[in-house]
């Protein structure tokens, strides 16, 4: 029999309907968690992840919340507690990227990401802490273009995932005495809707990389369970890269 490493805990995802978050969702389930998590637009996709999920022997719970809204999220949190009963692990997953030289970028899209990118992260946090158990985890998902920005267009996007990998390093201080260990993950280009592998982008991205290929959510959601299960419990305030060598 295998062993489901997060077995008995209990996770909240956002941004879970689609691409990496879904990944995520359908990994830490898999891997034994019952899993929360927030979509916004995409309703029918979020039903299907729980689905899926469910058909595969695990949990998942949908919750409609738009990471531009505070209470959104705060509702959240809440609803993940009451309908499990705990919150060990807090993925902060959802982000939009707008991406144009910052001359012709409308404040509403830099709003738009600062908010949902890093605004909604600290509320999460913040709200997870008051019912989070001690040695949980909190897995920011970055860029590694907070890292590497080699393309004119991403100078904000890129500014919103370095907010992620300071606010990281800070809390892994605070929340040490409390065993709660906190990480950031900066993939590289990895094949979802936000950035096909067959997209007009792809082919300027894998000329700076190592390895020429886009990476998969399965693999991004391979190293978030493992930073939030056991055997990583001496991981805390890193930003730890999966990029396929774009940073090599
Ligand atoms: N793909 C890449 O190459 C890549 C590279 C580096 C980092 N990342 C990071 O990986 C994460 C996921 O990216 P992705 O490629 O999977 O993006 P994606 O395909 O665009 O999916 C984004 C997810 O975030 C959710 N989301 C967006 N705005 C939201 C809002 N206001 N409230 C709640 N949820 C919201 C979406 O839900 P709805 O559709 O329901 O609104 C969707 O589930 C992001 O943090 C991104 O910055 C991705």
């Amino acid at each position: 029999m295998t062993t489901r490493p997060l077995e008995g805990k209990t996770a909240l995802v956002t941004g879970g309907s689609r691409g990496v978050g879904a990944g995520i969702v359908a990994k830490l389930a898999a891997d034994g968690a019952k899993v929360a998590f927030t979509y916004a637009r995409s309703g029918e996709r979020a039903q299907a992840v729980a689905a899926a999920v469910d058909e595969a022997g695990g949990t998942a719970h949908p919750i409609h919340a738009d990471s531009l809204h505070e209470q959104d999220i705060e509702a959240a949190v809440a609803q993940t507690v009451d309908h499990f009963g705990s919150l060990d692990i807090l993925v902060n997953n959802a982000a939009v990227g707008t991406f144009a030289p910052i001359v012709d970028l409308k404040m509403g899209d830099i709003d738009a990401m600062l908010t949902i990118n890093v605004r909604s992260a600290i509320v999460a946090i913040r709200e997870s802490l008051a019912h989070m158990s001690d040695g949980g985890r909190i897995i920011n998902i970055g860029s590694i273009n907070a890292d590497r920005t080699p393309f004119p267009g991403q100078s904000i996007y890129a500014m919103t995932k370095g907010a992620l990998a300071s606010l990281t390093r800070g809390l892994a201080h605070e929340l040490a005495p409390r065993a709660i260990t906190v990480n950031n993950i900066q993939p590289g280009p990895i094949d979802t809707d936000a950035n096909p592998a067959a997209g007009p982008a792809a082919p300027s991205m894998l000329g700076v990389m190592a390895l020429d290929r886009y990476g998969t959510t399965a693999e991004v959601a391979a190293f978030v369970s493992y930073l939030a299960g056991p055997d990583a419990a001496y991981i805390t305030g890193s930003s730890l890269n999966i990029d396929g060598g774009f940073t090599a």
